[in-house]
């Protein structure tokens, strides 16, 4: 593959490879002495449209790891303030010839069609609720880390199904290794017609949870929501938010997970989001290594390899 845009077009193969590859950068992260130049003379450019703390900064900090020059585009005082379109800017940056550029963008499908309007390879690091690949990777290497497996276990993920494309890249990553997933929501909060794709929905966390290997929590993204969300964020938590009482309904040595940023208070309790269930602080270093492993695989297709 020369681009990652989605997890949808990758194999069972392509996923466990690329999984593979992100745990041996676990090591190569954690040893000074192990790290590679792969990267070195290699240009990326991070165009980051949206906000992000994690996936920029671990992108910054993986392209760096592998030796190659790493720019971040200001796009708040960039000409995009000036009204250039995202074509343009795409076309400009493509003149000074990286060689990977990766994208945020608030729109679904952005980074697919900038992809066609570029010659280097494009890594997609969220567009609007449609793909996060590289999120869903760093979640399976977790659960695959810390369960030693992914199929066969039951995974709920919570909350805001509906606006998340970290839900969509899971849910689709996480089906094709063979976990049964479970989408648990207020029914105002789920794709419409989600059940007709053989997932599992509930609107009641007792019932979701129940047996649940990982359960993985979701921010509301009132962001997204135009004011139309009814309930108080008092209420939300009440019945939604996972603290230690529902997190009792699931397996004793369930784990929890979210892909950040959290709003504890709201979709989490603190002490459910800092306590010995949380694998949350784990998966922000899987991040870097994943990272390392997409930018790693995507270097060795591009011209003079
Ligand atoms: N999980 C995630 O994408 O976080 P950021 O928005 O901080 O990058």
């Amino acid at each position: 593959h020369r681009h990652l845009l989605g997890i949808e077009g990758l194999s069972p193969l392509d996923i466990k490879a690329l999984l593979d590859l992100a745990d041996a950068q676990v090591e190569v992260s954690r040893q000074v002495e192990k790290r590679k130049s792969s990267l070195r003379g290699r240009t990326q450019i991070n165009l980051f449209f949206e906000p992000s703390t994690r996936t920029q900064s671990s992108f910054e900090i993986a392209g760096k790891r592998l030796g190659a020059d790493v720019m971040n585009m200001q796009v708040a005082s960039s000409s995009v303030k000036k009204g250039e379109t995202l074509i343009d800017t795409a076309a400009t940056l493509n003149a000074m010839r990286p060689d990977i550029i990766v994208v945020r963008h608030h729109a679904a499908g952005a980074v697919h069609l900038l992809a066609r309007k570029v010659d280097c390879s494009v890594v997609n690091a969220g567009d609007g609720a449609h793909e996060h690949p590289t999120q869903a990777l760093l979640d399976a290497l977790t659960i695959r880390r810390n369960k030693g497996r992914i199929e066969g276990l039951t995974v709920a993920i919570c909350g805001d199904i509906l606006h998340s494309r970290v839900a969509r890249s899971n849910m689709i990553l996480l089906a094709a290794m063979g976990a049964r997933v479970r989408l648990v929501a207020p029914s105002t909060l789920l794709p419409p017609g989600i059940a007709r794709l053989g997932f599992e929905t509930f609107t009641s966390m007792s019932e979701g949870l129940k047996d649940a290997d990982i359960v993985m929590m979701l921010r509301l993204q009132l962001e997204r929501m135009n004011g139309s969300f009814v309930p108080s964020v008092k209420e939300y938590f009440r019945f939604y938010g996972l603290d230690q009482e529902k997190l009792g309904y699931a397996k004793p040595d369930a784990l929890v997970m979210h892909p950040g940023p959290m709003n504890r208070g709201v979709e989490i309790s603190s002490d459910v989001a800092d306590g010995a269930q949380s694998l949350i602080r784990e998966q922000v270093e899987m991040g870097v290594a994943v990272r390392m492993a997409v930018l790693e695989a995507l270097a060795s297709h591009l011209p003079n390899a």
